[in-house]
């Protein structure tokens, strides 16, 4: 079998350590992984990259993807559906790879339906927003990136009887600033899924400081809303734009949250935003693990001809599920948040 492999969306740690997994279990059965560069792109127009035993060596530790990504979707591309049509006559591929998000699954599925193609997709992403899986790989290493600016932000913090905000990414979700939170001992997390005011978060700092603790680390999902106890809300974002995916650019809630707290509690705020230090560099081990084990699974169901699926992780069990359960975002299980506000205020 000739099985074409590529990575769609944003990047994250882990993505090559699964296009090794699958090509490595793909050679030692005979067949012939091929790499698609810069996602549905490579597809549509032939642009191919050799993933032979020494293509796929030494990449099992890098960040990033050797295959280039993007967020190319031949569903809105100029002739994108014929370019891939066209292709598949000239130069046959047996089955599809696709690793990346919810778009990327969602396009993968429609190639499936419409194309007949014979795909599986691999759930990534820092945000581990995908529906029907546990954890996607990647989350383990932003986490590990955003708690390790916690620690750092603890020192200085109190160093300066400072409150420290911290904005990470996640999207819509509270996944990253929950963990990281959680991870990192933060006084206050806010997240998209659950609304916490202005006011909450200065009487909680405020309490903080009434007991004798002099500074504060906020973590912020750069998807949470800024809102006050008067009703009004407000999202910040980093620009008007939209991105490929018709996504808001978000970004820049940290700094208006600071000033909002600054303002109500008189204590001296900064803000960091880590922005994309969580998506790049070396993944941590537990992503190198669960990205073997998805880029393996991958390449067994190809060879077992189960196709038009995503492989997921249930519990501690590598499983799949049908593309079309692939739907709408996984928010975070509030339990979690429950679990970090113990250590709040
Ligand atoms: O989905 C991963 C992610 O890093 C989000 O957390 C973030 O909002 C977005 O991608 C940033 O996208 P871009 O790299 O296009 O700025």
């Amino acid at each position: 079998m000739r099985v074409g492999i590529l990575t769609a969306g944003g990047d994250c740690p882990g993505l090559n350590a699964v296009i090794r997994a699958a090509s490595r279990r793909l050679l030692s059965h005979g067949h012939e992984p091929v790499g698609l560069r810069r996602g549905y792109r490579g597809l549509a127009e032939r642009d191919h990259l050799v993933l032979d035993q020494r293509g796929v060596s030494g990449i099992l530790q890098l960040g990033g993807t050797i295959l280039s990504t993007s967020s190319y979707n031949p569903f809105r591309e100029p002739q994108g559906l014929e370019k891939v049509r066209a292709a598949q006559a000239v130069d046959p591929l047996d089955a599809v790879i696709a690793i990346g998000g919810e778009h990327t699954m969602m396009i993968t599925r429609r190639l499936s339906e419409e194309l007949g193609l014979p795909v599986i997709g691999v759930p990534k992403t820092i945000d581990n927003d995908v529906t029907g899986t546990d954890y996607t790989f990647g989350f383990d290493t932003a986490v590990q990136v955003a708690t390790d600016a916690i620690d750092r932000l603890h020192t200085t913090a109190q160093s300066h009887d400072r409150v420290m905000v911290l904005e990470v990414m996640g999207r819509n979700t509270g996944w990253l600033a929950v963990f990281a939170g959680i991870a990192g001992g933060a006084d206050a997390i806010l997240i998209p899924e659950l609304e916490l005011t202005v006011e909450e978060i200065s009487a909680g700092i405020m309490s903080r400081h009434e007991r004798g603790k002099d500074f504060s680390i906020v973590v912020v999902a750069e998807g949470a809303e800024l809102s006050f106890a008067d009703g009004e809300r407000r999202q910040v974002r980093a620009s008007e734009e939209t991105d490929s995916y018709g996504y808001p650019r978000l970004g820049g809630i940290g700094a208006a949250l600071a000033t909002e707290l600054e303002r109500r509690t008189g204590y001296e705020t900064r803000v960091t935003t880590l922005g994309h230090l969580q998506r790049g560099g070396t993944p941590t081990a537990t992503d190198r693990l669960l990205a073997t084990r998805y880029g393996v699974h991958a390449a067994d169901l190809v060879m077992a001809g189960e196709t038009g699926r995503m492989v997921a992780l249930h519990g501690t069990e590598m499983t799949s599920i049908p593309l079309e359960q692939v739907t709408g975002i996984k928010t975070i299980d509030l339990r979690y948040l429950e679990l970090a506000k113990t250590f709040f205020g």
